[in-house]
């Protein structure tokens, strides 16, 4: 099959060399058992690519299945790959199959693998290397049949570099590597995949067809496209349902996209732009930052003065320690509703003995407003991000495990 031809199969749109030679690759590899690691950054097609591989293998009519790494919690990432005997760990209330069991002639497609933790890496590379595994909890060594295609849109050699991911495993799974090129790197592809997206949407939806002016069609070629194919073919969903203009101009298109976006072909404002946010970020970062810090020091200072109050029974009070503690008010810019103040009650050093511990917990309970804050970020940014925790990570400059660690922990 050639690479037209594959493109018509899946539904691949574009005609720019590095696509055509990322298809060309994938193509030659797919027959093969060997593991793949496909990079590329986010939407710009590595799943898609996955697909395809698996679909010209000679494992398309066993099993495929994706599964993002840094999506599982850290503790049952084992367990959900491997498999867990009964009892394994606390809840473990019956054996439960792996995906490497039940995949077991098929291709398993590991999302995000930079995010794998160590102790998974480990067994990973052993079933890449002799297909073995082990249940968590057993001792049973089991054997499978599994070609793993892997995937990220980072450098997993910096992870290597800093001792996060095993050397040995990157080499095992980038045996071929095949990079998949962002969007504006092929701009010639990318009017072409509007027009597929925006004639399927309109199709679906209904809608009159909608088609892009000179103007457009510029801004859409001009764009970074961080979001990359995925962001394109939202674009063109939401102007086929929204626009009551059918004929779309450059100052329509600039609505929808995001503000540091449509400015790229007006480099002065897209600096200005990507500056402020960056920095509102920062400010925002800094301010949690220094809450933190502000806390630990407060812990500290009333630890300090239970430790001699309460061995003592006469402290009075270190007046600077105890002045700070009285006036310790924390002003964050801009938000006068997170502003606190440590109350009177906290310390009282004229009755040193009795209100001690209360004082405690009174000091731990102001912490909560910390939290509180998270929540409400968190909160925030899943809001804005339409409840993806992928993209509330990223605007959180976390990881989407830890993300959903904080919603666990947090209830939200
Ligand atoms: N060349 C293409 N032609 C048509 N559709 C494409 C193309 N590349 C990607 N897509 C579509 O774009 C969307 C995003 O692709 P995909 O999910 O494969 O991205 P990804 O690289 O896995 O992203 P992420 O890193 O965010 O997981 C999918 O709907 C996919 O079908
Ligand atoms: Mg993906």
């Amino acid at each position: 099959m050639d690479v037209q031809e594959i493109k018509q199969r899946f539904g691949i749109i574009g005609n720019s060399l590095l696509l055509n030679r990322a298809i060309d690759i994938a193509s030659q590899v797919a027959p093969t058992d060997i593991s793949v690691l496909v990079t590329g950054e986010s939407g710009s097609g590595k799943e898609a690519f996955s697909h395809i591989i698996h679909q010209l293998s000679a494992r398309k009519h066993g099993p495929f299945i994706a599964v993002n790494c840094g999506a599982i919690p850290e503790g049952t990432i084992d367990s959900e790959l491997f498999g867990h005997e009964k009892g394994a760990y606390t809840g473990a209330v019956g054996e439960r199959k792996g995906y490497f069991e039940t995949v077991n002639g098929g291709t398993i497609f590991l999302d995000e693998i930079g995010e794998m933790p160590l102790g998974t890496q480990a067994r990973l590379l052993r079933v890449l290397e002799s297909g073995q595994f082990i249940r968590v909890g057993s001792s049973k060594v089991e054997k499978t049949n599994v070609r793993v295609i892997a995937a990220t849109n980072v450098d997993v050699y910096d992870a290597v570099k800093a001792g996060k991911f095993r050397e040995d495993l990157y080499y095992r799974l980038n045996t071929v590597p095949l990079r998949i090129p962002p969007l504006r790197d092929r701009k010639e592809d990318v009017y072409l995949l509007f027009r597929k997206f925006a004639s399927d949407f309109t199709a679906k939806y209904r809608t009159p067809p909608i088609q892009l002016d000179e103007g457009a069609q510029q801004v859409l070629m001009n764009y970074s496209w961080p979001g990359n194919v995925r962001q394109l073919r939202n674009l063109a969903e939401q102007l086929a349902v929204l626009e009551r203009d059918r004929t779309i101009t450059a100052e329509t298109l600039m609505n929808y996209i995001p503000a540091e976006a449509g400015r790229s072909n007006l480099p002065m404002r897209v600096e200005n732009q990507s500056r402020e946010d960056f920095s509102e970020r920062d400010i925002l970062y800094k301010v949690l930052f220094d809450m933190k810090r502000d806390m630990v020091e407060l812990k500290k200072l009333v630890a300090d003065i239970i430790e001699h109050g309460g061995a003592g029974g006469n402290y009075t009070g270190n007046p600077q320690l105890v002045s700070q503690l009285y006036h310790h008010d924390m002003e964050l810019p801009g938000h006068t509703e997170t502003q606190f103040t440590i109350q009177q009650p906290v310390v009282n050093t004229s009755k040193v003995n009795e209100p001690i511990i209360t004082s405690h917990t009174e000091e731990v309970e102001e912490s909560l407003s910390l939290v509180d804050k998270e929540s409400d970020l968190i909160r925030k940014a899943l809001k804005k991000h339409k409840g993806k925790r992928k993209l509330a990570a990223h605007e959180l400059g976390i990881s989407e495990r830890t993300l959903y660690r904080k919603i666990k922990e947090l209830n939200l």
